[in-house]
């Protein structure tokens, strides 16, 4: 194993790269953020998911849970209702139950310190190293699929873990600690691409022992195509829906509409529409039938009453085009 390239010129480095960052960084609602609750929100809301999505949600979450308190005393469907289609479930809970947490054994008080911050729920290693730079200036470098492509470039191989987290606190500059972080991140996400890397529009070429060579080519999962059918029953009492089981892994306890187990044929069910919907490596096509499922389990409910509920994304994707929601 080849130590990773130490950067002789560590000081030139560092100036370079936030200079960029200074004059080149995307306006996101969470720049220039320091209030740990929402630092720790925009991290979490990040992982797995999209900057252009997160935004609305961002926001919108921010509105309807102002501050750690409020999120900590909020009920969890209320939180999961908050997230619904954004994905990957578990995150709200975690964060729902480490809000509880630190109001609990905390006294309220956000954890400063990278290291209390990892024992929270759904805090690793990197949401506490992010959290922790960037909302209390402690000197600790992240390392997210980003941030570790570029230090690939710059040592010129492919590194391990371990030297990966090694190289980021070697180059880590101490005085800014989080913008640092977030500059890498920046760079791997606008300039440092997996596929075509801007090398001539790069702050740090200069460093770099790859200057696009070192293309990381991964290739891309196969993805499954599969067909999906629903019913939308709607009566006085509203739209019916039903509950997913406590114990799925998928979504537990999350609100949908009734599954049809093939697709009716035209007499017995009305076409409606039809919706695409990609979770992880599936794509869906999605049919919708207006009916009358048979089923017994099942609640209906008023479309204000939906609004507060923990839907699955593909649920408030129907629900929406249908204009119920
Ligand atoms: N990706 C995840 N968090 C980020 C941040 N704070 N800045 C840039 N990219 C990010």
């Amino acid at each position: 194993m080849n130590p990773p390239l130490v950067i002789t010129e560590k000081q030139a480095f560092q100036s370079q790269l936030l200079s960029w960052y200074d004059l080149n960084q995307r306006a996101l609602p969470w720049r220039g953020e320091r209030d740990a609750y929402r630092v720790w929100l925009s991290e979490i809301m990040l992982q797995q998911t999209r900057v252009a999505a997160v935004i609305a949600y961002y926001q919108k979450f921010l509105q309807r849970f102002p501050t750690l308190q409020a999120l900590a005393s909020a009920r969890l469907s209320s939180v999961l209702a908050a997230w619904s289609g954004l994905g990957y479930y578990r995150r709200a809970r975690m964060l729902h139950q480490a809000a509880r947490e630190i109001v609990k054994q905390h006294s309220g008080q956000f954890p400063k310190t990278a290291g209390e911050l990892a024992d929270l729920p759904g805090i690793g290693r990197y949401t506490a190293a992010a959290v922790a730079s960037i909302a209390f200036d402690e000197p600790k470098a992240v390392v997210d699929g980003n941030v570790e492509r570029i230090l690939n470039r710059l040592s010129g191989s492919l590194l391990t873990t371990m030297d990966s987290w090694n190289f980021a606190e070697a180059l880590l500059f101490h005085d800014r600690p989080g913008d640092f972080n977030q500059a890498m991140m920046e760079l791997g996400a606008t300039v440092c691409l997996p596929r075509d890397p801007n090398c001539l529009g790069c702050p740090i070429r200069a460093f770099c022992n790859s200057r696009s060579r070192l293309k990381v080519v991964r290739l891309k999962p196969r993805r499954r195509k599969r067909t999906l059918s629903y019913a939308l029953c709607r009566s006085s009492k509203g739209v019916l829906l039903v509950r997913r089981p406590g114990t799925s892994t998928l979504m537990p306890g999350m609100w949908e509409l009734p599954e049809l187990s093939s697709k009716p044929t035209l007499e017995t069910a009305a076409f409606l529409f039809q919706v695409r919907h990609s979770i992880t490596l599936t794509d869906y096509v999605v049919s919708v039938f207006e009916g009358n499922h048979p089923g017994p389990s099942g609640k209906h409910f008023t479309p204000a009453q939906i609004a507060r509920l923990p839907l699955t994304g593909l649920a408030k994707k129907i629900l929406s085009r249908a204009a119920v929601i």
